[in-house]
């Protein structure tokens, strides 16, 4: 069984614990976009581990954990993190793709020194990712089988160097890159990373066949999705279930399901249309209480109510057959539950989140409303556990959405899961 794991908003909207708890039924965990912008966590017996790049499911011993051609690789950030990780070395267990694109530091400064010259700023994570996926779009970018040939890569690199450096003279004012400090550097981290290093497409393609179980992880969400979300206040990758087969090379027709993760309420990090975003106090309250600040920047999360309108959208353009509904626990205690559920803008009425920039802008939320509950509900395992209203929520969304809700998570580590049939 291949399942596509998918964020339905605007991301962080809690794949990370639910990719590790699928992880111990399948034998690949699989990155297919973005870069070190997600911040995936885990929590295990108490201890909260975050991952930028690692696939979520590493934790599991003996799974392989794969970054596929999708990626862009950060080689300084993906080597702290793979120090990082409890034993200090996951073996033979994480792949590679010799196709994925590096992000080199030029990149990094080039994402901060645009979203300065921008009027309408994106509020990315600086983590150089729309510099690196436009240089492979204009077919000048560096490949991770790139920093395992030093002919090749030198050439590249002072290609690329020459232009660059003369963007950050004379459209910036300021000091290009030395060629020689990159190249070696880069080189080293080709040599640290080469053992890693491979064809993941034919791994995955030889592991399908094969009958083993693949989870692809999806970074960001349908909201950040460069095609479909609120362009231009989105990412550079495509983080829909698309993206995964151009993401991996495993042929779509081996893809058996795609599970949705939406999160009881809705954030977002970064600017650009908000619908269903709460007046600022409440928002601090939320904020303070779901402990909303990025995993990857430590930035606020701007804070607002379960937004149907986007997640339909999302379980339609991704297919989704089952969502996870997370961090459930955080709405305990609000006496007023509201779930967006339209959007109005000069008279008119939209069911879909709309194109136009200025109506998504200024749009005003249509709810439904529906009483909270008191009690907490960190403790439930069953749905039957839950209060009244609290299943009354869960059941709405599932009405409203229409689709199987399988999984409701009601805190952070993975014994506060509540899995429904
Ligand atoms: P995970 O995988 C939430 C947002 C940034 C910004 C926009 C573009 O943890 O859910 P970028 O650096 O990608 O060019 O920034 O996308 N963004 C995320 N927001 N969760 C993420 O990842 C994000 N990755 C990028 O805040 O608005
Ligand atoms: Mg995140």
């Amino acid at each position: 069984m291949n399942t596509i794991i998918v964020g339905t908003q605007w991301g962080d909207e809690g794949k990370g614990k639910i990719i590790d708890i699928l992880s111990a039924k399948v034998d690949y965990i699989v990155r297919y976009q973005g870069g070190s912008n997600a911040g995936h966590t885990v929590v295990v017996n108490g201890k909260e581990y975050v991952f930028h790049l690692i696939p979520s499911g590493i934790l599991h011993k003996g799974k392989i954990c794969c970054i596929g051609n999708g990626v862009v690789v950060d080689p300084q950030a993906l080597i702290k993190e793979i120090k990082g990780l409890p034993k200090g070395d996951v073996g033979n267990r994480l792949k590679i793709s010799s196709l994925a694109h590096v992000i080199l530091p030029y990149h990094k400064v080039l994402d901060r020194l645009r979203e300065t010259k921008r009027t309408n700023k994106i509020g990315t994570t600086g983590r150089g990712i729309g510099p690196c996926y436009s240089d492979k779009i204009n077919r000048c970018g560096i490949r991770m089988a790139d920093l395992l040939n030093a002919a090749v890569f030198k050439e590249k690199l002072k290609d690329n160097l020459k232009e660059k450096n003369e963007i950050f003279e004379k459209v910036y004012k300021q000091n290009g890159f030395d060629f020689n400090s990159i190249y070696g550097e880069y080189l080293d981290y080709g040599k640290y990373l080469s053992k890693y290093i491979c064809n993941v497409t034919s791994l995955l393609n030889k592991a399908a066949s094969g009958k083993k179980d693949i989870l692809l992880e999806g970074a960001q969400g349908t909201f950040l999705d460069i095609d479909f979300g609120s362009y231009p206040f989105v990412t550079s990758s495509s983080a829909t279930a698309g993206g995964a087969c151009a993401g991996t090379g495993l042929s779509p027709v081996k893809i058996d399901k795609v599970v949705g993760v939406a999160k009881a309420y809705t954030t977002r990090v970064g600017e650009g249309p908000f619908p269903a975003e709460f007046d600022p106090s409440f928002g601090e309250f939320i904020r303070k209480k779901g402990n909303e600040f990025g995993a990857t920047t430590g930035r606020p999360r701007r804070c607002g109510w379960f937004d149907s309108v986007m997640v339909s959208e999302s379980i339609l353009l991704n297919g989704i057959t089952e969502l996870a509904i997370m961090k459930l626990d955080i709405l305990n205690g609000i006496k007023k539950i509201k779930i967006c559920t339209a959007y109005k803008y000069k008279g008119r009425l939209f069911k879909e989140f709309p194109d136009d920039l200025e109506a998504a802008k200024f749009a005003k939320p249509v709810y439904k409303e529906m009483p909270g509950w008191e009690e907490p509900i960190d403790k439930a395992k069953n749905f039957l556990d839950l209060p009244l209203n609290a299943k009354k929520y869960v059941s709405l969304l599932r009405d409203i959405l229409k689709v199987k809700i399988t999984m409701v998570s009601v805190g952070s580590s993975r014994d506060n899961t509540i899995f429904l049939d």
